[in-house]
Parts: C-alpha cells; sequence; structure tokens
C-alpha cells in the first residue's frame, strides 16, 4: 500500500499547494476502508477518486458516486435532481431521530413541497437582511480578542465554529433569544454528531430499511436537550414578534404553502434544526479554511483587507458593496 505524500512535494510561494487529505495510490481492501470511513470520510479514496470527473465504487451491495466537477454536480443536484434526490440511508438514519421529515432527510414529495416554503426563507437575498446580527456578533469576537495578551495564539477552526453557531443561533431565533440559548443549543448539537454513525453498515450489506439501528442513551439525551430549547423558542415566539425582532424562526412560523396552509409544529421544529445544522459548521471550515489560505498569500489578503474597508461605515457593512478581490 503506498500513499500519496503532499507534505514532501516543493512547494514554492508562488505555487502554494494547500495541504489535502492523504490518497492512496494502491487501494487497501474495502474491509479497512469501512473501519477508517467510520473516523473519517474523507481518508478512504484514491488519487483516481479526486482525478476522474464521475467515478463510481461498489462497496458490498451499495454503489457509492463521487462526482468531482461542477457540471457533474450541476446534473445531480439540478439537473436530473428528480431521480437522484434520495437522501442516503446513511444521512436519513443518523438524522432522523433529530430532524424528522425535515429537508436534510426527506424525499420526493415531501421535500418538493417543504423546500417550496423553506428556500425563499433562507435565500441569498435574504443574506443582507442579516448582516447587523453577523457585524454585532463579529465585533463581539473581535473584542474578546483584543482582550487576549500580546502575541496569543488562537485556534481558528475553534473561533469560527463558535462565531458561526452565535451567528446562526441569533439568525434563527432572533438577536435575544439567540444569544440566550446558543451555548446550550451548540453543545446539544456537537454532542448529538459525536454520537451518531457516519457509517451505515445495514444499508451496506444490503439488509432491509427497516431493521432497527441501535442508538445509545448519549444520542436521545443531546436530541432532548435541543428539541427542548427549540420548543421553548417557537413558544415565546409571541413575544419576540411584539418586540419587533426579526428572525428565521417567524418566518417558519408566518410561512404559507401553496394552499394557504401553516407547516405543522413538528415541521417547523424540523426546518430550523436543520437550517441550525446546515449553516454552521459549513461555514465555520470554510472561514477557518479562508484565514489559512489568506494567511498563505499577503497580497489576496491585502485585498481582501482594502475590500472589506471600502464596503464598511462605522460598524456597519454594506454587504452589497463588497467586490471580490483579485
Ligand atoms: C460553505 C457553506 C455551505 C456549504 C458547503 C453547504 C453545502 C451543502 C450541501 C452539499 C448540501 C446538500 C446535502 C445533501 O443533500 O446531501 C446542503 C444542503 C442544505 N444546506 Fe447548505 N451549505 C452551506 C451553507 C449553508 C447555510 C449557511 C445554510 C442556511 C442558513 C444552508 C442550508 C442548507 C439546507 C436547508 C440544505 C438542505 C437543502 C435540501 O435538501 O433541499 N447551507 N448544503
Amino acid at each position: 500500500m503506498t500513499i500519496a505524500d503532499p507534505v514532501n512535494e516543493k512547494v514554492l510561494p508562488e505555487d502554494f499547494i494547500p495541504p489535502y487529505p492523504f490518497r492512496f495510490e494502491t487501494m487497501p481492501p474495502v474491509w479497512k476502508l469501512i473501519g477508517m470511513a467510520k473516523k473519517n470520510f474523507l481518508a478512504i479514496w484514491g488519487v483516481e477518486d479526486f482525478r476522474g470527473r464521475l467515478r463510481s465504487r461498489k462497496v458490498f451491495t451499495r454503489e457509492l458516486v463521487v462526482c468531482n466537477r461542477p457540471d457533474v454536480v450541476r446534473e445531480a443536484f439540478q439537473a436530473n435532481h428528480e431521480t437522484l434526490q434520495r437522501k442516503s440511508p446513511q444521512m436519513r438514519h443518523a438524522l432522523e431521530p433529530l430532524l424528522g421529515d425535515g429537508l436534510f432527510v426527506s424525499d420526493t414529495e415531501t421535500w418538493a413541497k417543504r423546500r417550496k416554503v423553506v428556500a425563499p426563507i433562507i435565500h441569498g437575498s435574504r443574506v443582507p437582511g442579516f448582516a447587523p446580527i453577523m457585524v454585532d456578533t463579529i465585533v463581539e469576537k473581535r473584542a474578546e480578542w483584543a482582550a487576549l495578551e500580546n502575541g496569543a495564539q488562537i485556534d481558528a477552526l475553534a473561533e469560527m465554529a463558535h462565531l458561526t453557531a452565535e451567528i446562526i443561533c441569533r439568525t434563527i431565533f432572533g438577536r435575544q433569544l439567540g444569544k440566550n440559548y446558543a451555548s446550550e443549543v451548540v453543545q446539544g448539537f456537537s454532542d448529538y454528531q459525536k454520537y451518531i454513525d457516519q457509517v451505515d453498515m445495514i444499508s451496506m450489506f444490503g439488509l432491509p430499511e427497516w431493521l432497527p439501528r441501535f442508538r445509545g442513551n448519549a444520542i436521545r439525551k443531546s436530541k432532548e436537550r435541543i428539541l427542548s430549547v427549540l420548543d421553548e423558542i417557537i413558544d415565546s415566539y409571541q413575544a419576540q414578534k411584539e418586540a419587533g425582532e426579526a428572525s428565521v424562526i417567524g418566518g417558519l412560523l408566518e410561512a404559507r404553502d401553496e394552499d394557504g396552509n401553516p407547516l405543522s409544529r413538528d415541521a417547523i421544529r424540523n426546518e430550523a434544526a436543520v437550517i441550525f445544522m446546515a449553516g454552521h459548521e459549513t461555514t465555520a471550515n470554510t472561514l477557518a479554511w479562508t484565514w489559512y489560505l489568506l494567511s498563505q498569500s499577503p497580497r489576496v489578503a491585502i485585498g481582501c483587507a482594502t475590500r472589506s474597508r471600502e464596503a464598511s461605515t462605522g460598524s456597519s457593512t454594506n454587504f452589497c458593496g463588497l467586490r471580490p478581490a483579485r
């Protein structure tokens, strides 16, 4: 077995190659890969899996497909989404206890109906409206860092996870409630994600869908912790509305489907949990990588800083005024 070792590649400043996961040149046996996948799903691929436009591999009874190019991803997620839209059994079984029939887990008709109602609430065009919450939270984080002693080191990923969790909590639940409940919800989600299975062995072996999956007590406890906060927030929405506070959960409560019907209480709770899960780790990882990459290119870092200064007036940032740095 040989492994490509990016660390030993010659890296010149002008052709900087960011670190990337190990990739096998000769694939180890499937049973070994499954053991690895349970810990890190990115660690199980070979050199060719990263090069090919579209790759597929049979693992026991299931066929795994890797889409490597934007055009293939577009084909899977847009052009052919009706045929390919089924969520993976791993995702369904791992997340259903917490997310119920939320968008991450649902398929076909439930998904299509729900998506029409939820998509406008989190559409990109809503981002400028959430900018004041983002700026407030960033300013608080900046003050926290400014209070550290000179030369102090911070863990960029942990800090970004904290920042994006605060922002998503305040965005979903409203500024004040989000602030109060953020650490409770964040802890609940991080416990839940720690205990769920990364690989669904039952479906890998082609065994029936209905077979029960073993779930430990820790999963139940973290699920209850999250759901009780969501219930409390939904219950207190009226007061929040009267205080004039905008929030995603408010959008879900006010939303109506094509027939003019509101979402059920369970649906609101499920979609709020989906949006939290979808919007927090993804952005934290992206930001941590962004800081790392910027630290490797002072020219681009200076360009970004200039653009963001141009778009800022006092403490309020005009998101629409941001232009890409070159
Ligand atoms: C860099 C940031 C992000 C990345 C890389 C990302 C990536 C993805 C991917 C790959 C999926 C498809 C998952 C699947 O079906 O297997 C997805 C779904 C979704 N994401 Fe994101 N996401 C990001 C940020 C966000 C944010 C900020 C939100 C909301 C505030 C969000 C909300 C959603 C929702 C609701 C879905 C489910 C859509 C559906 O099935 O109809 N995402 N995201």
